[in-house]
């Protein structure tokens, strides 16, 4: 998404302006054309001569210079970029765009600018949390604005909390999805992905569950989300970092994964549900963790609502992907999962094949459709077979 893209950066004084060079140097990398803009206070921190190598192209610190490369260089600047990202952005520099002040080169390209705008706002805790910085902030969302979370951690103050600038690599990624969701070939569409398996409490430390890692459901999530589209991800307890750019829902048993599914099910165009859901819970979950005293212990299980169930009875325009994990009769047990659960589509793995199912970085699967066709793509990355999933739900949608 990046390449030739033409971007402004905005650097304004926060001391995570060091990590700004580090992201134009990736954004180079992508192949995009990068112009800095520093303020006066950023100079402080860091060499405009370090963002002119790495970016290779002019920095524009002063207005006044007269040595810019545009003529009129706030104007031009503000034209000729497809996007313009302020990182770090202070609370100064927030307080200005949202009460239209333009008193120096980067302030006035901002206004000037009437291209997509990201901030990235870094700082203290406690300037966060100011009330005007919070208002400040609220303003520009409403404008139009889009602010990239800051991260928690270690700060320069010397406290750990919220403010920190997020990785370049972080910012990079947030930069590429934006340009995705405007021109990606998924742009528009909004999915509910499922992952991971669902737990369910016998005892405050005992659960039923499965071998899940949620790594099909994650690389659903992400590929998705890559294509521009717009991604809930409803996950049960994994140790998987979160796509970046999707929105994550953690739950744990099957009714917390039912209840966030149903809530967002209106809203979206296509279910894709790749979570390996516990069809059982016990009919009692102690409130003492059980001990050890009996020589056998017999749990009693209630069956848990079937959530895709549900949601095909329920479908009123959405496209419904299931999956089916599978130790005998793979293709007879999935054909019936399409019928019993009204889906569009059903994504067949035998869990028993090696490179198939749990925990892998690959999948075996098959398609399956309700008219009885079948596609079976063979071995292939779970981000492989992600996107494959994803092209039909595109197919569809394009019909
Ligand atoms: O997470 P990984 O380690 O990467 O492993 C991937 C996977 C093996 C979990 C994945 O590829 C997979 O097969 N997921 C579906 C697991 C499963 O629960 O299959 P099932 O045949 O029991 O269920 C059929 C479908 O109904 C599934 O889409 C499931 O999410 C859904 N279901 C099942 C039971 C239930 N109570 N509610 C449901 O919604």
């Amino acid at each position: 998404m990046l390449e030739g893209k033409k971007i402004v950066i905005g650097v304004t004084g926060g001391i995570a302006a060091y990590k700004t060079v580090t992201l134009v140097s990736r954004l180079v990398q992508a192949k995009a054309q990068v112009r800095v803009i520093m303020t006066e206070a950023a100079t402080k921190l860091v060499s405009p001569l370090l963002f002119k190598e790495i970016s290779g192209g002019p920095v524009a610190c002063d207005m006044w210079c007269g040595n810019q490369e545009f003529n009129v260089e706030h104007v031009a600047l503000g034209r000729w970029c497809d996007l313009m990202v302020v990182a770090p952005a202070t609370a100064n520099i927030i307080g200005k765009m949202a009460n239209g002040i333009a008193d120096d080169l980067l302030s006035t390209t901002l206004m000037a600018c009437d291209k997509p705008k990201i901030i990235c706002p870094a700082m203290n805790t406690n300037m966060l949390n100011n009330p005007a910085v919070m208002r400040n902030l609220e303003t520009l969302s409403q404008d139009g604005i889009s602010i990239m979370p800051s991260a928690a951690g270690h700060l320069a103050c010397g406290v750990n909390g919220s403010g920190r600038l997020p990785e370049p690599e972080d910012i990079k990624e947030y930069i590429d999805h934006f340009f995705a969701r405007h021109e990606g070939d998924l742009a528009g569409l909004k999915l509910l992905v499922t992952a991971g398996g669902t737990r369910e409490a016998i005892d405050p430390v005992r659960f039923i569950g499965n071998r899940s890692s949620g790594k099909m459901g994650y690389a659903i999530a992400r590929d998705a989300a890559c294509r521009g589209a717009d991604v809930v991800l409803v996950s049960g307890p994994v140790a998987l970092e979160p796509p970046p750019c999707v929105r994550v829902i953690p739950v744990e048993s099957t009714q917390e994964m039912l209840d966030a599914c149903l809530a967002v099910y209106p809203d979206v165009d296509a279910v894709i549900k790749a979570a390996a859901v516990a069809d059982y819970k016990p009919h009692h979950a102690a409130e003492q963790k059980i001990k050890k005293n009996e020589e056998s212990l017999t749990l009693t299980l209630d069956k848990n609502p079937d959530i895709l169930k549900l949601l095909g009875e329920r479908k009123t325009h959405q496209f419904l992907v299931g999956f089916a994990a599978e130790t005998q009769h793979l293709v007879e047990n999935a054909a019936a999962k399409v019928r019993k659960k009204n889906l569009d589509m059903i994504v067949a793995n035998d869990v028993t094949v090696k490179g198939a199912g749990f925990s892998t970085d690959t999948n075996i699967v098959k398609f399956l459709f309700p008219d009885g066709s079948i596609r079976e793509p063979g071995l292939l990355t779970k981000e492989e077979v992600g996107n494959l999933i994803l092209d039909i739900v595109k197919e569809h949608f394009r019909k």
